[in-house]
């Protein structure tokens, strides 16, 4: 091999290395904001995790990751009126639009950003856009949708009342699982979503919002029915309606779920 051809393939692989690190300073940025706790990295979970209580939340807040999306310290833990929540969600959406930073931009038809009201008490997050969700750019509107709003209708509360996410905001090609690399590029949009919606309690739909949110490998049956906290707020993760569909015998694992996200709501109104 020539020495030019030698040199090449060398600044091929530093440009591979580089970007291999940027990926994972990206990972672990992103993990200490959701709460992970190196120093004591333990997958048992807890009945209740809080931040304050979280080792890590003592350490010196990392650098901004994502600055050409939004920059995460700029309005940090601000409270909103609801017409700024409006104008920041709308900021948001406008640049999660642009977003290119994995390739399930390339397929989409649609950014699925989110719905609902922008002062909700209760959010709930699912995983990912199917196929009517990419189509309509809306949650949940496909069969699952339809059960996702019975179940909110079935505490007394109609769909316009709550907001809807989910973790990623394209669609992944025939509905696969979110990979890793997606999951850490796309969740700081979700992330900023809570920060201005700051609803009283987040409801996780399923798996992978479970996992992503609690930033644990559990099992959404180990981890749904419990309180958690999450960035100030109640969190509750529950079976996603997807799986519902499947498995109809666990809905009243969920009726019994969504009685204590309704039970919290009325103890906590203002
Ligand atoms: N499943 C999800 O997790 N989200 C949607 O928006 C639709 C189906």
């Amino acid at each position: 091999m020539g020495a030019s051809r030698q040199q090449s393939k060398l600044q091929e692989a530093k440009a591979e290395l580089v970007s291999l690190l940027k990926v994972l300073s990206d990972k672990v940025d992103l993990e200490r904001k959701l709460g992970v706790n190196y120093l004591q990295f333990d997958s048992v979970i807890k009945n209740t995790i809080s931040y304050e209580e979280n080792v890590i939340s003592q350490l010196p807040t990392p650098e901004p990751v994502f600055d050409n999306v939004y920059n995460y310290n700029e309005v940090d833990k601000v409270e909103f009126s609801k017409s700024e929540k409006i104008a920041e969600l709308n900021k948001l959406e406008e640049q999660v639009k642009r977003c290119t930073k994995c390739d399930l931009c390339k397929n989409r038809t649609n950014v699925v950003f989110g719905v609902g009201d922008p002062d909700a008490d209760l959010m709930f997050v699912g995983e990912a856009p199917g196929y009517y969700e990419d189509e309509q750019g809306e949650p949940f509107v496909g069969k699952a949708g339809q059960l996702l709003t019975k179940i909110i209708e079935s505490i007394g509360m109609k769909r316009g009342d709550v907001y809807i996410a989910n973790i990623l905001k394209c669609r992944p090609p025939e509905n696969r699982n979110p990979n890793a690399n997606e999951i850490v590029m796309c969740s700081p949009h979700l992330i900023r979503q809570i920060e201005i919606i700051r609803p009283k309690i987040i409801c996780a739909l399923g798996t992978f919002a479970a996992q992503t949110l609690l930033n644990s490998t559990e099992s959404i049956g180990n981890l749904r029915g419990k309180f958690f906290e999450y960035q100030g707020a109640k969190f509750l993760a529950t079976y996603h309606p997807a799986y519902l569909l499947r498995n109809p015998d666990d809905k009243k694992k969920v009726w019994a779920d969504i009685k204590k996200v309704r039970d919290f709501l009325k103890e906590n109104s203002s």
